[in-house]
């Protein structure tokens, strides 16, 4: 699958090489620019490439947002309308500054990002996770315990692709609902977040938070 990634960091960097190793396509942006993502994609190797955001965001059937929350509005929109994008981001007042909207609980920061993604279809996942597990923890569908991702969106069937893709990539995707009620289920401060449940435990911790 051609996959764009934008954000080349702890997160971005560590699924493009998951994903590279299963021989997908990888077109991958930074924010500083392809020439300073050279020493990556040589890892990454010859099926994959450094490229502008907007152009990971055209190359993408499938598209994986992983910036610093408070970047968001410098995401390229028309090039991700119809697409589904996975966002694995948090929001960190420190790190992002303050916005008064989530501070006070009235929105999700996944529900901004679709916001400023009108047209896509924004997934929430991977977010929970510390990008070491996503690395050194994914296991076959065969093994008797796997980590549970929970993924929060308003599109099925863009669920279902990164559904797909989260099973792929050796963890159990567990629904967690719409962005608004699923989002708020696993932002920091939520039962789920970086709680490296089982997917039972997770279905457990979800229906109890609900
Ligand atoms: N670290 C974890 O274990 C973890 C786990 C789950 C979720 N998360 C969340 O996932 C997100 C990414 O975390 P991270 O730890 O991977 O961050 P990180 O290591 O700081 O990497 C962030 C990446 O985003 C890029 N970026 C920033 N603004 C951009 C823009 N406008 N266009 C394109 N690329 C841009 C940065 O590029 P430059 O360096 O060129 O600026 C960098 O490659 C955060 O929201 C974080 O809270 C993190």
């Amino acid at each position: 699958m051609h996959i764009g990634i934008i954000g080349a960091g702890n997160v971005g960097g560590t699924l493009a090489k998951r994903l590279a190793e299963s021989g997908h396509e990888i077109a991958i942006a930074n924010s500083r620019g392809p020439q300073t993502l050279q020493d990556l994609v040589g890892e990454l190797g010859h099926r994959s490439h450094a490229v502008s955001a907007s152009e990971a965001a055209r190359f993408g059937d499938l598209v994986i947002v992983s910036v610093p929350f408070g970047r968001y509005d410098e995401l390229p929109t028309k090039e991700l309308k119809g697409k589904p994008v996975m966002d694995t981001g948090n929001y960190y007042p420190e790190r992002d500054g303050h916005y008064p909207e989530l501070d006070e609980d009235k929105t999700t920061s996944s529900e901004m990002v679709q916001q400023h993604l009108k047209g896509a279809h924004v997934v929430k996942a991977f977010n929970t996770l510390h990008a070491e597990n996503m690395r050194d923890h994914a296991r076959q569908s065969s093994a008797q315990e796997r980590y549970g991702i929970p993924m929060s969106g308003d599109d099925p069937q863009a669920k279902r692709a990164i559904a797909d893709l989260v099973e792929e990539l050796g963890f159990q995707p567990v629904d967690a609902g719409d962005l608004a009620t699923g989002g708020r289920k696993q932002q920091p401060g939520s039962i789920t977040y970086e709680a490296d449940f089982t997917a039972d435990e997770l279905v457990e911790a979800l229906r109890q938070g609900s």
